[in-house]
């Protein structure tokens, strides 16, 4: 089994295929991050109201909170078409030229990892928002010449793990902004009972509440715990899922009692072990644990500095007090 894939909160393929059939379609059937629905569903209704685009979309949060999900909640709730791309895979500005081209009024082009749109096809992008055209550069040498090319209304919805990292120009021509937070155990509680139901899995209430209590969070590791638990259910009992039957089969997956995984102990071990608690920079850290930086400060870091396991000084991150409690080690400060 391999762990590491198994609690990342990235999609793999298999993830893509199960996500499919567990998406919620309208804002009514979107659980928790009330404040980012309550704010969107107004904004919807006012645009619908005067027949407009919606306005441009800023969705950021860590990875598998549902931000594509909700991408395409905003598409159905405005009744219009989404088309999906993502900031990798826009090289040249004629990529992205090229999807401009296919929108009709008012549908949603969706960016995934706008953070990692190419600087060339970010420029291309101001006008596109601001003012519905893009400036195509035709021919070469002398005869090269701009070409207006008019587009039609539409709504930009980027999605990043890090606002920080976008533009400020860029940043600026999104009219919402919505940070996505970490779910509450309730909503996680609730998104476990649906997905057993679409999975006619027989789940009783005190299952689906260690399952939530134990990822980290995230829906799409509510999910995935969920599928492989019902596995564990129907190989090694019968089948209903039940507190026992999850908390046996999160402990063979090496989700611990606070639902840390296995990088998340691995990281806080390397920083009490090796480091006596810190400080100590990301980048060692990252090393250390063979992850890239990134994937520290995008996925792990945050949730463990949300539950006061670390947190950060201007000279790195430190184990806090809790930390050392949870694998009873004694704390010297
Ligand atoms: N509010 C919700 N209610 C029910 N299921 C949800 C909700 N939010 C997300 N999910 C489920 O969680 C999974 C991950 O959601 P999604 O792919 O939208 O995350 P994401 O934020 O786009 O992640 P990433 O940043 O990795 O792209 C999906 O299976 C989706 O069905
Ligand atoms: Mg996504």
């Amino acid at each position: 089994m391999d762990e590491e894939r198994l609690l990342s909160p990235d999609a793999d393929e298999n993830d893509k295929s199960l996500e499919k059939s567990l998406r919620p379609r309208y804002l009514a059937q979107y659980i928790g991050q009330d404040k980012v629905k309550q704010e969107l569903s107004i904004y919807i209704e006012a645009a619908k109201n005067r027949q407009e685009a919606l306005d441009h979309v800023l969705l950021y949060g860590p990875p598998g909170l549902g931000k594509t999900t909700m991408a395409m909640v905003i598409a159905n709730e405005m009744d219009v078409q989404i088309r999906s791309t993502s900031g990798p895979a826009i090289e040249r500005p004629g990529d992205l030229v090229a999807i401009l081209n296919e929108l009709e009024p008012g549908d949603v082009l969706f960016i995934d990892e706008i953070h990692r749109l190419p600087r060339v096809a970010e420029e291309t992008l101001y006008s596109a928002m601001e003012d519905y055209y893009v400036d195509i550069m035709v021919g070469q040498g002398p005869t090269a010449h701009p070409v207006h090319f008019p587009l039609p209304p539409f709504t930009l919805v980027g999605a990043t793990t890090r606002a920080g990292m976008l533009s400020a120009p860029l940043r600026d021509r999104f009219g919402i902004i919505s940070h996505m937070e970490y779910y509450e155990e309730e909503d996680l509680r609730e998104i476990v009972l649906r997905s057993a139901d679409i999975f006619e899995t027989e789940i009783v209430e005190t299952g689906a509440v260690e399952i939530a209590r134990r990822s980290r969070g995230t829906p799409r590791i509510a999910n995935r715990l969920l599928k492989r638990i019902r596995d564990f259910a129907q190989v090694q009992s019968d089948g209903v899922i039940n507190q026992q039957i999850a908390d046996q089969a999160l402990r063979l997956l090496q989700v611990d009692e606070a639902g840390l995984d296995y990088i998340d102990q691995k990281l806080l071990k390397t920083m009490i072990e090796l480091y006596h608690g810190g400080p100590i920079g990301l980048s060692t850290l990252a090393v250390n644990i063979g992850e890239e930086r990134e994937t520290v400060e995008d996925m792990y870091e945050p949730y463990l500095i949300q539950k006061g396991f670390i947190k950060r000084t201007p000279r790195g991150r430190m184990a806090t007090p809790l930390a050392y409690e949870h694998f009873n080690y004694p704390y010297q400060a």
